[in-house]
Formats: C-alpha cells, structure tokens, sequence
C-alpha cells in the first residue's frame, strides 16, 4: 500500500502527567505547532488513559490534563486549525486498542525498550496496562488514519510498532485498511538531554530537578539551572564535527539551535571559540525570551479551567466525526455484528 492514498493528517500525543519540559517542547510541541500549518488536518492529545498505566492521583491527572492544554495552547496550537483532546473523550481510541491487542504479538511487546527501562527490576509488579501501552499508542493514531506523527527520537520503536500492527492487521484480514504511518523525527532537538548528564534524557522522572528546564519555570530558575548546568572545560567549537565526545556541549548547542530556530553550523559559525562562561548567559537569555511568554499565558489559561473543557469537549466532538466512521469500519472488517444503519 503507497502512503498517497490518504490524506495526510498529523497526530501526537503527550502524557498528561506532569512536568512539561524542554524535552517535550522542542522535541514534540514546537514541531506540533509548525505541522498545524503544513497540513489540513492536525489532532494533538493529552493522552490522559496512557498516564494511568501507572499511579496517578486523579486531582492531580485532572490538574496536568488541563495545564497540559494550557501549555499546547500557549505554545501555539490553535483550537480553531488543530484539533485539540484529552484521550478518554474519544472512546474510539481504548476500543481500536483493544483490537490491537489481539493483533499485536507478546514477543513485539516484549522488545519494547521503553517498558523494560520503566519496568526494570519490577516487571512482575507493573500494570498490565504498561506492559499493553504501545497497542493503544498505534490505536491513538490509527483511528485518525493519521498518516505523520511528530515525536521525540524516544518514541522511535513505538511508531515501528504501530507499523507492525497496521501491516499485520491489513495482511491478515485482506484489506488496505490503515496507513503505514511515517514517524516525524526532525530538527536539532529530537533528543534533549539532561543539564547534569549529557547522556541521560531530559525527562520528568529525573529524581533531580536541576536536571531539566521545566515549562512552568520562571526567568531565574531558568538562568540559574543553566549556569549550573554540567559542561566540559573546553571553548565551543566551529564546526559540529567539534562537538564529538562532548556530549554536555552537544547538548546545550542543540538547545540554542532549537530554541533559536537556527542550524548547529549556524550556531557555531556565531559561538565558535568562546568558553563557557560567555555562551551560557546567551543561552540562559534566548531560553527566558521564547519561554517566559509560554509559561506566562499557561498561567493565563489556567485561571479559567472551564473555557478549556470547553475547548476540550469540542474538540472531542470533532475527533469522533473521524474517529467513529473508522472505528464502524474496523469492526465491519472484523467481522463485528452492528445494527444495520
Ligand atoms: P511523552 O509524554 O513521554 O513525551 C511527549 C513527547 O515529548 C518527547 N520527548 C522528548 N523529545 C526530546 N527530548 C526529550 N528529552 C524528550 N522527552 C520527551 C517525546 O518523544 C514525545 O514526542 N508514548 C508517548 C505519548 C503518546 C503518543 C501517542 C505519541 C501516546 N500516544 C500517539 C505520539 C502518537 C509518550 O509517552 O510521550
């Protein structure tokens, strides 16, 4: 099957788990943002039944859920150009998951690398509902027939996974059904990694806070992690090959381009040769001034928690025009008894 037979249309997901951080912003929610204008369609959840695969407190599920929507929204998506959900609102998505976990095989599931690392020595105590997680993620986009799925490189073997269960699920009941979707992996900051480690991912289960830039950070927490972040004790180089071996300097060098929305050479071509101590009040600067905006009008949408249920209830609504017809046809080829219409 060619992907020219659907129309493009873009779907992601971010875990309304709390601790929105630079990570998702300049890996997922940034490309989001661009995406919404480079096609005709666009759906982006809060993927609030993926966040209980493990234990969250429901105040606080509710709570992340909306400060999520507020960080969508205040990072630029458009509820009038995007289509904008909490996952649950569509029932479709857990319906589709539960097909996909009878297509999807135990051995698929258990090469997934992201449950071992969550599950690590405690894979016998986790939820069955972690361990089944990437069904339900191919569901979230499958269901949409989303054909372009902006994420972070960690996300990369999920959306093989998704192709596994679309390519299988066709294969097996004859039909040119679900797209094979193309992962979007792009830009100089697919992988942001942590300020104390320059090999760890930045990630909210980061026991240290210092380790990330948080979205609700304010302009002095923001300078103050990056002037402590870790570095190396040698001045930054022209060129990127330069970067090699210096995974700290990579990094922050990464989050320039990103945030300044420049290329790595372009980056180096203005810093090449300057130390640390000069490189990072930049940094530290630019970051405040594309951040301080977004954290500023979260709080701003946050004050008014009903206008985004509001934006969430319509936005549910506009999903299950294209999610239910898919979902009937899923079932139809299954070979699911419905009434007749
Ligand atoms: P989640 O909630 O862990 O992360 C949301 C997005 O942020 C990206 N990301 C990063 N990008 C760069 N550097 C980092 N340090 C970093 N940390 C996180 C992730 O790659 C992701 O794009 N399984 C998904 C949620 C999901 C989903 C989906 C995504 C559920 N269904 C369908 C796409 C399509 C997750 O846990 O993301």
């Amino acid at each position: 099957m060619t992907q020219s037979t659907f129309t493009p249309r873009v779907f992601s997901g971010i875990q309304p788990s709390g601790g929105l951080h630079l990570g998702n912003y300049l890996g997922a929610i940034k490309r989001f943002v661009t995406m919404q204008d480079e096609v005709a369609q666009s759906i982006y959840c809060m993927v609030d039944l993926h966040a209980i695969t493990v234990w969250q407190d429901p105040k606080d599920l509710q709570h992340n859920t909306r400060e999520l929507a507020a960080g969508f929204i205040a990072s630029g998506i458009s509820p009038e150009k995007s289509i904008l959900i909490n996952q649950s609102q569509v029932p479709e998505h857990a319906q589709l998951g539960w097909i996909f976990n009878c297509v999807a095989r135990m051995g698929w599931m258990q090469r997934m690398t992201q449950f071992k690392d969550k599950a690590g020595k405690n894979a016998q105590n986790v939820s069955l509902g972690l361990f089944g997680y990437p069904a339900l993620m191919a569901a979230d986009i499958l269901v949409y027939h989303a054909t372009h799925v902006p994420v972070g490189d960690d996300q990369k073997q999920h959306l093989e996974l998704t192709r596994d269960i679309a390519t299988k699920f066709n294969h097996d009941y004859g039909v040119d059904f679900f797209p094979i979707t193309e992962p979007v992996i792009e830009g100089a900051a697919t992988r942001v990694m942590s300020l104390r480690d320059g090999d760890k991912k930045m990630s909210k289960s980061d026991p240290s806070d210092a380790s990330r830039i948080n979205m609700t950070d304010d302009a002095d927490t923001i300078a103050k992690k990056i002037r402590k972040a870790k570095t190396d004790a040698d001045a930054l180089p022209s060129e990127a090959k330069g970067l090699e071996g210096r995974p700290e300097a990579r990094n922050l060098v990464n989050i320039y381009a990103a945030l300044a929305d420049i290329s790595v050479d372009q980056v180096l071509a203005d810093v090449g040769g300057k130390n640390f101590g000069a490189f990072k009040p930049m940094l530290s600067d630019l970051a405040v001034a594309k951040l301080s905006p977004i954290s500023g009008e979260m709080a701003r949408l946050m004050s008014d928690p009903a206008e985004i249920d509001r934006i969430l209830a319509k936005g549910a609504q506009q999903a299950r025009e294209i999610t239910v017809p898919i979902l009937q046809k899923t079932y139809d080829i299954v070979g699911m008894v419905r009434p007749a219409v």
